[in-house]
């Protein structure tokens, strides 16, 4: 009687009980991953946004290209003791946000993994004043200015014009100008003789996207004479492929990365 009307209410309230503790571990979880490509697990332990990890914009770098002062603007990631630096190019339809913004991030993402990462504006683009440099010097006066320690250097489309005749000024010593090349379909590949890429020593990371038919296939032709170099083709992707697949364009970075550390 009296008894199991208690007992009745004891059952009603674990069961309460019981579905609040559930509830409460699906909601924790669910909301611990959040949205998608922004949060992500270090070491399968601590679960951090990587949009925490702090971009500092800088818009008046002057550089000195030849006696002559151009001016950049940049976004950067630093860490102490970094495990490397990573300097970021960009596409003719882009500029150093892309990399720090939605689905990109990559600034911010491998700012957290431990690397210094700095992403320009090149000369007319983003921020950046209309110039037109020599090239390789540009590029040789922005990583000096910035003091980044041969960079990996990734270079998208249209930045090929910018990273390719760095690249082939000085082969003989072009690993400590660049410790990597990671060419996202760059244009101007056809400028370089199949002998020169093989001379070329540095440890590449060839990614393009599937549906690049154009560029994309181009560059490839090209860079399949690097003595040192990982393919990588991502499924599905168009020119800008890490636009479509920015989770697995990161992954392969961190794989080539961690190979050439
Ligand atoms: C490639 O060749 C074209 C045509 O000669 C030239 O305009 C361009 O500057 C060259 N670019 C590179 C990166 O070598």
């Amino acid at each position: 009687m009296n008894t199991s009307g208690v007992i009745q209410l004891n059952k009603t309230s674990q069961v309460i009980l019981i579905g609040l503790v559930v509830g409460g571990i699906i909601w924790f979880k669910m909301s611990s991953r959040g949205s998608g490509s922004s949060t992500m697990e270090v070491g399968g332990a601590s679960v951090a946004k990587v949009t925490d990890v702090v971009v500092k914009e800088v818009k008046d770098l002057k550089v000195d290209v030849n006696g002559e002062a151009v001016i950049v603007a940049y976004r950067e990631t630093s860490v102490d003791k970094p495990k490397m630096d990573i300097l970021f190019l960009h596409g003719q339809a882009f500029k150093s946000l892309t990399w720090v913004s939605e689905p990109m991030w990559t600034l911010q993402h491998f700012g957290k993994l431990g690397y210094r990462t700095v992403a320009i504006d090149l000369p007319g683009f983003g921020d950046s004043p209309r110039a037109t440099p020599d090239p390789a010097a540009f590029l040789e006066a922005v990583i000096r200015e910035l003091k980044l320690n041969a960079p990996v250097i990734v270079s998208p489309s249209m930045s090929g014009s910018y990273s390719l005749p760095y690249l082939f000024k000085d082969t003989k010593h072009v690993l400590s100008r660049c410790r990597g090349y990671i060419p996202v379909a760059p244009v101007y590949t056809e400028n370089y003789t199949a002998k020169q890429y093989a001379s070329l020593q540095v440890p590449a990371l060839v990614i393009y996207g599937e549906k690049d038919v154009t560029i994309g296939k181009v560059s490839l032709n090209n860079f399949k004479n690097l003595p040192k170099k990982t393919i990588v083709e991502l499924e599905g992707a168009r020119h800008p492929c890490y636009l479509d697949r920015p989770d697995e364009f990161h992954s392969h970075m961190e794989a080539f990365l961690e190979k050439i550390r």
